[in-house]
C-alpha cells in the first residue's frame, strides 16, 4: 500500500533561526502520527543544515525545493544534488510551477535533474500540472501527460517506487482556490494511468502523487481520502505549526 506522504514547501520563507523555532514545535505536534503518515519539510537551501539538526531523530523527513542537474563545476549559485544528500537531505522537489514559469524550467531540465537526484540517493518529488488558460481550453489531460512523460523519460518500472509526482494545479497554488476533490483525483487517476501505460500497473500502483494546491486543514481531510490522492505538497499552510499538523493528521 501507498504511505500517505505529506510535505511542507516552504518556498522563499523562513530564515535559519525562524526554521529552527517552527521546528520545534512542529516536532512536538506530529510526534504521535507515526506509521500512518510519512512527513517532510522543504525549506531553502540555507536553512537545510539547521533544519536537518533540529529534526535530528524525529518523524519528519527533510526535502529540498531544487537542485543542480551537474555533479558539480563551474555553475555559479548552484547547488548539486551530493551537496543536498551530505546534509541529510532525503527528498528534492523538481519541477515546481514556479521555477517552471519564473525560471523557465523545462521537462527535459527536470528530468535531467531527476536522474542526478536518483543517482545522489534521494528521491524526487516532480510536480506538473495545468494553468488556468489550458484547464479552460480542456487541455488538463494532455498538458499533464505530456510534463509526466517529459520528466519520467528513461526510467523504467524498476524505477517505479523511488518516484513521488506532485498535482499542483498552477491556478490552485496560492490562490485559496484548491481543485475540488472529483477535478484532483480525476487528473491523479488519469496520472496513474498514464503511468500503467509506461511501466505497467503494479509499478503505477506503488508511485505516491501529492496533489498541491491551497491545501488546508478544513480541505486536507476530503482531498486525502480519494483513491489515487496519496499526499499533499502544502505551502502556505505549512509555515503554522497549526495548520501543517493539522493537514497531516487529515488523513482518516
Ligand atoms: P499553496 O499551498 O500555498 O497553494 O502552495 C502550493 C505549492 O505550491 C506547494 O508546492
Amino acid at each position: 500500500m501507498r504511505r500517505c506522504f505529506v510535505c511542507g514547501n516552504w518556498k522563499m520563507n523562513k530564515t535559519a533561526s525562524e526554521a529552527a523555532t517552527l521546528l520545534r514545535d512542529l516536532r512536538g505536534a506530529v510526534s504521535m502520527v507515526r506509521d500512518r503518515v510519512e512527513i517532510a519539510v522543504a525549506p531553502p537551501f540555507t536553512a537545510i543544515e539547521r533544519t536537518a539538526k533540529a529534526l535530528e531523530g524525529s518523524n519528519i523527513a527533510v526535502a529540498a525545493q531544487n537542485c543542480h542537474a551537474e555533479a558539480s563545476g563551474a555553475f555559479t549559485g548552484e547547488i548539486s544534488a551530493d551537496m543536498l544528500k551530505d546534509l541529510g537531505v532525503s527528498y528534492v522537489i523538481l519541477g515546481h510551477s514556479e521555477r517552471r514559469q519564473l525560471f523557465g524550467e523545462t521537462d527535459d531540465g527536470v528530468n535531467k535533474k531527476v536522474h542526478a537526484v536518483l543517482k545522489a540517493g534521494m528521491l524526487p518529488i516532480v510536480c506538473v500540472g495545468e494553468t488556468l488558460a489550458e484547464r479552460e481550453g480542456g487541455k488538463t489531460l494532455d498538458v499533464v501527460s505530456a510534463q509526466v512523460r517529459g520528466c519520467l523519460k528513461g526510467f523504467s518500472a524498476a524505477d517505479g517506487a523511488r518516484f513521488v509526482l506532485a498535482y499542483e494545479p498552477v491556478w490552485a497554488i496560492g490562490t485559496g482556490k484548491t481543485a475540488t476533490s472529483r477535478q484532483a483525483q480525476e487528473v491523479h487517476s488519469h496520472i496513474r494511468g498514464l503511468l500503467g501505460e509506461l511501466w505497467g500497473g503494479e509499478s503505477a500502483g506503488q508511485v505516491r502523487i501529492q496533489y498541491g494546491g491551497s491545501v488546508k486543514a478544513d480541505n486536507a481531510a476530503e482531498l486525502l481520502a480519494q483513491a489515487d490522492i496519496d499526499g499533499a505538497l502544502v505551502g502556505g499552510a505549512s509555515l503554522k505549526v497549526a495548520d501543517f499538523s493539522a493537514i497531516v493528521k487529515a488523513k482518516g
